[in-house]
């Protein structure tokens, strides 16, 4: 795989889309291959989220991610992704306790190939010390999963003017400290609007309706592999779970039938080698002529017109 740094989305390229009108586009992606199907959909933005913690862990929230954890899933999601701006999302407990902690950990980040950090809440003073050490900063506001206790579980948020405002200012200010882009959860349309409007950065939503500057779901969702629960913004454009589950029970099927593997799958050997391995021996085989198939110099499993396009 070749990189074209002139495709690389960079802050210019998604200031711009705010400039212009366009809407900008984010998913989740938490592996290798993820990585590198969104970012050959041609997908703006990955967030590798500590959503990762539910997802592809199966912890019941995502408050016992660590950062090991996301580090892991970060390093392999810049591994697969050429294009895409690269966001990290700081998991609990590695932002709160101190600015040193949050910008060490934000600094870890980076290191795995993210361009940018996300960090819940209105963490002014996280965010100023994050910032200041040149790292770009994703604030997420609404519904924040590491304060859902304290929120009352996962509620709608901003539904009221006195809500709202209270929202706007924490924007306000995340802005003025060197915030680069912020992410608003579980809105109403009209109040994440007016915050889109008002502020000169990035805004961008995911279940804060049509009107913010971008969109973001969480791919596990989108592509139906995540059945827990199944929030009211999200659509749903495949059963990727239906499908691998048929493909698996197809397999089972051809293995306890002895229809898989079949010649296309077999290494051959020399006849010659084979008669030597023999001898005068009486073991058992099923002898098959294998036309044509000259014996492999290597064990590489022949590329598939699907993964050589995600190759290219
Ligand atoms: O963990 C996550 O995926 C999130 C999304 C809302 C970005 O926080």
């Amino acid at each position: 795989m070749t990189a074209n740094p002139k495709n690389k989305i960079t802050i210019i390229t998604l200031r711009r889309h705010k400039r212009i009108g366009q809407k900008t586009v984010l998913v989740t992606a938490y592996d290798y291959p993820q990585a590198l199907i969104a970012d050959k959909a041609g997908v703006d933005a990955i967030i590798v989220g500590d959503s990762a913690g539910m997802t592809t862990h199966g912890y019941k929230t995502t408050i016992p991610v660590t950062m090991d954890e996301m580090i892991n899933h970060c390093e392999a999601v810049s591994r697969g992704s050429q294009n895409a701006f690269l966001i990290g999302d700081m998991p609990y407990m590695s932002y709160q306790p101190s600015n040193q902690v949050a910008i060490e950990n934000a600094g870890r980040f980076i290191v795995s190939g993210m361009d940018c950090v996300k960090v819940e809440g209105a963490m002014i003073e996280r965010v100023k010390a994050i910032c200041d050490a040149g790292i770009m900063v994703m604030s997420h506001l609404g519904l924040t999963p590491h304060t859902r206790a304290k929120l009352g579980g996962y509620r709608v948020q901003g539904k009221t003017a006195q809500t709202t405002k209270i929202i706007l200012d924490q924007a306000r200010k995340l802005e003025d400290a060197g915030c680069s882009f912020l992410l608003l959860e579980a809105m109403p349309r009209e109040p994440a609007e007016i915050i889109a409007n008002e502020l000169k950065m990035p805004i961008y939503g995911i279940g804060a309706g049509d009107k913010v500057d971008g969109q973001l779901v969480i791919m596990h969702d989108l592509i139906g592999l995540f059945w827990e629960f199944k929030s009211k913004f999200v659509k749903r454009y495949c059963e990727a779970g239906e499908i691998i589950q048929t493909a698996l029970e197809e397999y089972s099927q051809d293995v306890r039938e002895g229809k898989f593997p079949t010649k296309e799958n077999f290494y051959a050997i020399k006849d010659e080698e084979l008669e030597k391995l023999l001898g005068d021996s009486s073991w058992k085989y099923e002898k098959l002529r294998v036309e044509n198939l000259a014996t492999p110099s290597h064990s590489v499993t022949p590329i598939t017109s699907k993964n050589k396009k995600l190759n290219k």
